[in-house]
């Protein structure tokens, strides 16, 4: 990748640098998102994924934080957009953007601190194996509590959970970690979140339970009742259900939809991926390159002329 947006300006990636005395980088008082863009070979189109949804998530979580940038959700996409053509970019990508207090000074505090925004892209395919399926492990690591650092929030900081987990679960011989929240019920992976089939139901954890309220989570609690005609309970989830679950999935911007085969090293239904983990995988991936019509409303197009 050649070009980065970094505070204002698109700037060669490797001039896009911060100094060490950078306050967010002591303390992880950044906020940021993660987007991708698929490749349409057929259209010779690149289309961002739920751009908007992202970036009005970090403005919203920015805010909490006391970042007050002037940039709005419309700007931040006619930035990446810019940002992606610069790049010329014909392949999966992921789009990383980050908010951080680029002030030169100590004290872990959020006011009076200057705020601003890089964004980078980089070469993304599959995150975890969705076409075998991934083996989790129940971490011995915590959910942040929403009273704590919120779960809901994509702050920098919070990610040490998160690395914690999935570095306890490779360590062990897994491919990613399942955490349980501040009451011991079900909350999410690292950074996926998580939904079970339970006879015939799509069961996931409800806002409530120290998640983050992911955009592929809503994504896809809209196909299954869509597409798979599939009820969804939204509740608390003890761990032992996921025992005795016969399909569970992983969903995030970076997992897709990645069918989880293995819990404990208890088989999950009959060790393969499940018949509803296969159906919602395969109009997931056809809806985010714009292949279903009726989709094509979660889609930003980076190219306005179509090459041709
Ligand atoms: C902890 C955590 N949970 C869930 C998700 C999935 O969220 P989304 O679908 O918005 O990418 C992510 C990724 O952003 C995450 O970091």
């Amino acid at each position: 990748m050649k070009y980065a947006y970094f505070e204002g300006d698109f700037v060669p990636l490797d001039e896009a640098k911060i100094n060490i005395m950078t306050n967010s980088f002591h303390y992880g008082t950044a906020v940021f998102e993660g987007l991708r863009a698929y490749w349409n070979p057929e259209e010779d189109q690149l289309y961002i994924l739920f751009a908007r949804e992202h970036y009005e998530r970090l403005l919203s979580n920015a805010k909490a934080l006391f970042m007050d940038l002037s940039f709005t959700p419309e700007d931040l996409i006619e930035i990446t957009k810019e940002l992606l053509v610069k790049n010329e970019i014909r392949e999966d990508v992921y789009i990383r953007p980050i908010v951080y207090f680029k002030d030169l000074k100590l004290t872990p505090k959020l006011l009076d601190y200057s705020p601003e925004i890089a964004i980078y892209t980089y070469s993304f395919g599959r995150y975890l194996d969705t076409s075998q399926g991934i083996r989790v492990k129940v971490s011995s690591w915590r959910r942040n509590d929403d009273n704590s650092i919120p779960s809901r929030w994509k702050v920098a900081g919070a990610y040490v959970n998160s690395a914690l987990a999935k570095t306890e679960a490779l360590m062990a011989g897994y491919d990613e970690a399942i955490m349980l929240n501040s009451q011991g019920f079900v909350a999410e992976g690292s950074g996926e979140n998580i939904f079970l089939i339970r006879e015939g139901t799509a069961v996931t954890p409800s806002l409530s339970q120290h998640i983050l309220e992911g955009i592929t989570r809503n994504a896809v609690i809209s196909l299954l009742k869509r597409e798979l005609l599939i009820n969804i309970e939204q509740r608390p989830v003890a761990r032992s259900e996921l025992y005795t679950a016969q399909e569970i999935f992983l969903t995030g911007t970076a997992a897709e939809v990645t069918p989880v085969v293995e819990v404990d090293n208890r088989k999950i239904g009959s060790g393969k991926i499940g018949e509803v983990t296969s159906q919602l995988q395969e109009v997931f991936f056809r809806a985010v390159r714009g292949k279903i019509e009726r989709y094509r409303s979660w889609l930003t197009p980076v190219y306005e002329k179509r090459p041709a």
